[in-house]
């Protein structure tokens, strides 16, 4: 891997005595597909605005392709934005929002031409050129916004919810479409959203992002798998989260003290004594009818839900915590009052620091 194509160093935003971007580092890879995710308000805009150069940092570095962002006029740097709300000139037709970039740089209207028929090709709207933008959808109107910010030819393109308007049989159609183009041209992209199953879909790292701190960033398998925080693993999926503390550890087994009762898991990093939440996902979460070595977690079936593709069932444990389990279809027999006893492989579930930073 070479040099990150956008890098924050120990990057600060106050707006007011608000502090929106707290001390943070993220280096993003040429080449790469990065997703901002975060509930709404985390600072996920304020960062994109701050690497397209349209927000000054308070403190702290940001450089694209090695250069300071601060130090580069506007039209200078190789960074395009598209937004959720398309921004599109209303009274220009699709042809000259997408010929903007190059009209205002003075490029040779023959040129200029032959570009806009590539993009108008790239986003499959042939045959658009003369329409204004009230007559066209949402996703007619996005592609336009996405084709106006690529003749550019830029280096980094930043996404801010690019498809948030869209209903989502058109938002799933299009997030395969954005990541074919970003492959096809080799673009790297700063995407945000808040929907956590696009940026699963789409990104080859997602930074999960909470109170103007990144506090995972990581491929989405290991997001989802190896979440880092208590925060991370409530945000991203569903999870169950019991905490305690670990009694005893032999060979990256340990016997943990959780609230509901005794439990085991393969851990490492962790210490005898130690606090930690235990988090188990609802689809590996198993049951037993009768008592199992080493666990103690007993509990009744409250109710299963059955939502098409499963079943979904919340047992509650004696000191009144409700636990999930998923269960494909032909996979469940349980009904409501069913005594049961919850384990798991001791490979399936996941250690965090109960000291970590907390939602
Ligand atoms: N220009 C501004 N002046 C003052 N406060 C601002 C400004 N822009 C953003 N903020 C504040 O900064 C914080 C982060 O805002 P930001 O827009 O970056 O959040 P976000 O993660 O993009 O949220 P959303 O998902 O709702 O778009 C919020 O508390 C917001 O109120
Ligand atoms: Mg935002």
């Amino acid at each position: 891997m070479g040099e990150p194509i956008v890098s924050l160093k120990k990057v600060n935003k106050f707006f007011g005595s608000n502090h929106v971007i707290k001390d943070m580092d993220l280096d993003i890879n040429e080449g790469e597909f990065l997703t901002l995710l975060g509930p709404s308000g985390c600072g996920k805009t304020t960062i994109l605005r701050m690497i397209a150069g349209f927000e000054d940092a308070t403190n702290g570095v940001i450089e694209v392709q090695g250069e300071r962002v601060e130090e580069k006029e506007a039209y200078e740097r190789d960074v395009n934005t598209v937004f959720q709300s398309y921004a599109l000139f209303p009274h220009m037709t699709v042809y000259d929002n997408i010929a903007y970039g190059l009209t205002v740089k003075k490029v040779p209207k023959d040129q200029i031409r032959e570009r806009v028929k590539e993009m108008l090709e790239l986003v499959q709207l042939m045959g658009f050129e003369g329409r204004k933008p009230d007559m066209m959808s949402g996703g007619q109107k996005q592609r336009v916004a996405i084709a106006r910010a690529l003749i550019n030819n830029p280096k980094v393109l930043l996404l801010d919810e690019p498809l948030g308007a869209l209903d989502l049989q058109l938002r799933k159609q299009m997030q395969i479409e954005l990541k074919r183009l970003q492959k096809l041209l080799n673009i790297t992209f700063v995407y945000v959203t808040h929907d956590q199953e696009e940026a699963m879909t789409m990104s080859d790292r997602i930074a999960v992002m909470n109170a103007g701190v990144i506090e995972h960033l990581a491929s989405p398998s290991e997001i989802y798998n190896q979440p880092k925080t208590r925060f991370v693993a409530n945000f991203i999926g569903e999870s169950n989260i019991f905490t305690g503390e670990v009694k005893k550890m032999e060979d990256h087994i340990a016997e943990i003290k959780v609230e509901q009762g005794n439990v085991k898991m393969e851990l490492s990093g962790f210490e005898q004594g130690e606090q930690i939440h235990v988090c188990v996902r609802p689809e590996v979460m198993k049951y037993s009818k009768t008592p199992i070595d080493g666990f103690s977690l007993e509990g009744t079936v409250k109710n299963v839900i059955f939502v098409g593709a499963q079943y979904r069932t919340l047992v509650t444990m004696d000191n009144g915590y409700d636990v999930k389990i998923n269960r494909v279809k032909h996979d469940n027999d349980l009904k409501e009052g069913d005594r049961i006893y919850l384990y798991w492989d001791l490979e399936d579930a996941t250690g965090i620091k109960a000291q970590e930073v907390e939602a």
